[in-house]
């Protein structure tokens, strides 16, 4: 949980493994196997409330997971997830809420979307906020793209991507996480700018990748309401746990794939 560690990522030659975490058990669990980034994703609305989707989670639900996170970390760099609505109209209340999720714990927050979101990245590194632009697939918008869909498939959208991609890059975010985009793409992205990627369905040339820990697990089975039979796994994610005898020994094989860059592998990328 220091500026200095991340910093330190963001410079170093290694990939970066990064796995999402709601609690402190796994936070230390996770920092003991290995992971360098704990994500506490705004997707705590699906594999802990049961929800469709990411678009009722609060503020308060992401101050209290970050500060459960940060009670269970030591040196593990921390990612926050800004909430759907916490950002989005006015930049001054993008950054009262990205300050009160870094007085959580958080070292660095994650906003999804490029465009006028441009400026909102700039304001809030500005005033001291580091950021990470989700790009690509965000989930926030899975009505706009009318379900969990690849995007940039076409000409225009991959161009649409890098674009808002450069962009990012330029204002200075400390990463650019993109979700569901061709594995050719997310490598021209990777090339293209200075910000490090890292990539969740994105192949494997990303400079770092992203798991949801129940996905790694494979415990994942759907919305709470819905029969765990009716649902199919995302094809980037992989269940670490089944060859493994253990939680810990788990995560550890899936930080040792992305360092080695056997995960993800073709199958697992679009
Ligand atoms: O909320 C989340 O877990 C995420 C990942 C899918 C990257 O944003």
């Amino acid at each position: 949980m220091s500026q200095e560690n991340l910093q330190r990522l963001i410079a170093g030659d290694e990939n970066i493994a990064m796995l999402t975490c709601y609690d402190s058990t796994f936070a230390k669990v996770s920092e003991a196997a290995g992971v360098d980034l704990l994500l506490v994703g705004d997707s705590l609305g699906m594999v802990l409330q049961g929800a469709e989707n990411t678009l009722n989670v609060t503020m308060q639900d992401m101050e209290y997971h970050t500060k459960s996170v940060a009670a269970g970390c030591k040196d593990c760099c921390i990612m926050t997830d800004m909430p759907a609505g916490s950002y989005e109209k006015e930049k001054e209340t993008a950054l009262l809420n990205a300050k009160k999720l870094m007085a959580a714990g958080a070292d660095i927050v994650k906003i999804e979307g490029g465009g006028e979101m441009v400026k909102t990245a700039q304001y809030l590194i500005e005033h001291g906020v580091p950021v990470c632009a989700h790009l690509g697939f965000t989930p926030q918008s899975v009505n706009q793209f009318g379900g969990y869909r690849i995007q940039g498939k076409t000409d225009q959208s991959a161009k649409s991507i890098l674009q808002d991609a450069i962009a990012m890059s330029a204002v200075g975010v400390s990463f650019v996480l993109l979700e569901m985009v061709p594995a050719v793409l997310a490598k021209t992205i990777t090339t293209s700018i200075s910000a490090p990627t890292i990539g969740i369905g994105a192949g494997v040339d990303c400079k770092g990748q992203v798991l949801v820990l129940q996905d790694l697990l494979g415990i994942y089975t759907g919305v709470a309401n819905k029969a765990p039979q009716d649902f199919k796994s995302p094809r980037f994610t992989k269940n670490f746990l089944a060859e493994q005898g253990s939680i810990q020994g788990a995560i550890e094989a899936y930080v040792a794939a992305v360092k080695n860059k056997t995960f993800p592998a073709p199958e697992h990328s679009y």
